[in-house]
């Protein structure tokens, strides 16, 4: 399938290097943004052909554009995708408000395309294989849980921080994706959140790039601590913060009747899954790069001869969509699910505006576990 991107700024990078290295079946021929420096600094490097949006949107050939602007502009970017006939994938997160997530979601409906969203590294080991630690009742039923996200701030290595500290911006929407789309994968939907909030520094030092050391400055909270409740009556407690000068909690642990998991980093495709099945027991490490999934996918780099601790993967999502599309199925990284997703990120910071608890809008239906024969078929 022939795609395009628009947005052509520091991720887009690895989405033209993984589509012309591991995956086989979509070719990214052009790309656009309103900085036109920055789409031709892309086309020379990857040789894809240099357009406006307009035209790019236009395009005859293209059947899918890759969305990888910045998250205030995800809904106009993706609705004008769909708006002019073509499937869309997004980077993350689907936009900053529910209700222009919803609607695109509808209008991919009423168009009868396909609406795509980051992140995809809920396809890679780490998670996949805890899901089938879980679907295995090995840890049990799952009561309790904690997830972890801190950092001291994205302005010490992104050269244009501004959009992680305005409107639209923060910690949850910024990492939430990554642990919210694991762990609906890993529990199913949600139903509530109470959430409260801090900010710790009102502005931000650029660290890196032609603007290094001027002031950000800082709209909107950088701390969230939340309680999420899940329908299967799981209770997660929830911190992300950028004000985080360093800790030692872990990304994601969960409390079964059975035993104890911890998954790793839900920003990475591999990592290592430690579980306790007895009380006060030792952990038992299970490496993902040596599990049976792993022979030539994405959950080993095998293959390619990637770490697979740091083996980027991402695109996987598109790949896997357009399998969806010529399957006529439901792709995993779905509008769906991301707008589940986007919903709970939504929630958390109305619950701590409101200092109050609320009920979550939308749900999800189980997305299926992706395995090995799936994967394999994707890669070149
Ligand atoms: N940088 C990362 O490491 C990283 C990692 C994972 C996901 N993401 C996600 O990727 C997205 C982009 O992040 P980034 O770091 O590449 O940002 P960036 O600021 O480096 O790049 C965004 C690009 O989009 C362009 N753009 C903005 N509005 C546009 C519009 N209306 N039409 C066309 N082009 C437009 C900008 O000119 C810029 O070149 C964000 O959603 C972010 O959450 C980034």
């Amino acid at each position: 399938m022939k795609v395009g991107i628009i947005g052509c700024g520091n991720i887009a990078d690895i989405y033209f290097k993984n589509s012309q290295k591991y995956f086989n079946n979509f070719d990214i021929i052009a790309c656009a943004d309103i900085k036109e420096d920055a789409s031709v600094h892309y086309s020379k490097l990857y040789g894809v052909e240099n357009l406006s949006v307009d035209k790019l949107l236009n395009h005859s050939e293209i059947e899918l554009i890759i969305n990888l602007t910045i998250p205030d502009v995800h809904f106009e970017v993706s609705q004008s995708i769909l708006q002019a006939g073509k499937h869309s994938y997004s980077e993350k997160p689907l936009s900053i408000e529910f209700n222009h997530g919803k609607q695109l979601l509808d209008l991919s409906k009423e168009k009868n395309l396909y609406l795509g969203c980051a992140p995809d590294t809920f396809l890679g080991a780490g998670i996949q294989e805890s899901k089938k630690i879980l679907e295995n009742n090995i840890i049990g039923n799952i009561n309790m849980g904690s997830i972890a996200m801190g950092v001291a701030g994205h302005e010490i290595w992104h050269p244009n921080p501004d959009f992680y500290y305005k409107y639209g911006g923060g910690p949850v929407l910024d990492m939430g994706p990554y642990y919210f789309t694991a762990l609906v994968n890993l529990l199913g939907p949600a139903k509530s959140v109470y959430s409260q909030s801090r900010t710790v520094y009102n502005k931000r030092i650029i660290g890196s790039g032609s603007r290094k050391d001027e002031e950000v400055i800082v709209d909107i909270p950088t701390t969230l601590v939340s309680q999420i409740e899940f329908d299967n009556g799981a209770l997660i407690d929830s911190f992300f913060s950028f004000d985080t000068w360093k800790h030692n909690k872990n990304h994601i642990e969960l409390y079964g009747d059975k035993g104890s998991i911890n998954i790793p980093d839900p920003n990475t495709f591999g990592g290592s899954i430690n579980i306790c099945t007895s009380k006060n027991g030792e952990w038992e490490t299970i490496a993902t790069d040596k599990n049976n999934l792993g022979k030539i996918n994405i959950h080993n780099s095998k293959k390619t001869n990637e770490n697979p601790g740091i083996a980027n993967y991402r695109g996987i999502g598109v790949s896997e969509m357009v399998d969806s599309i010529n399957n006529k199925r439901l792709n995993r990284c779905s509008g769906e699910l991301s707008l589940h997703v986007l919903d709970i990120l939504d929630t958390i910071i109305k619950s701590s505006e409101n200092d109050k608890k609320l009920q979550l809008r939308s749900s999800i239906n189980e997305v299926s576990y992706f395995g090995e024969d799936e994967i394999s078929k994707l890669l070149n």
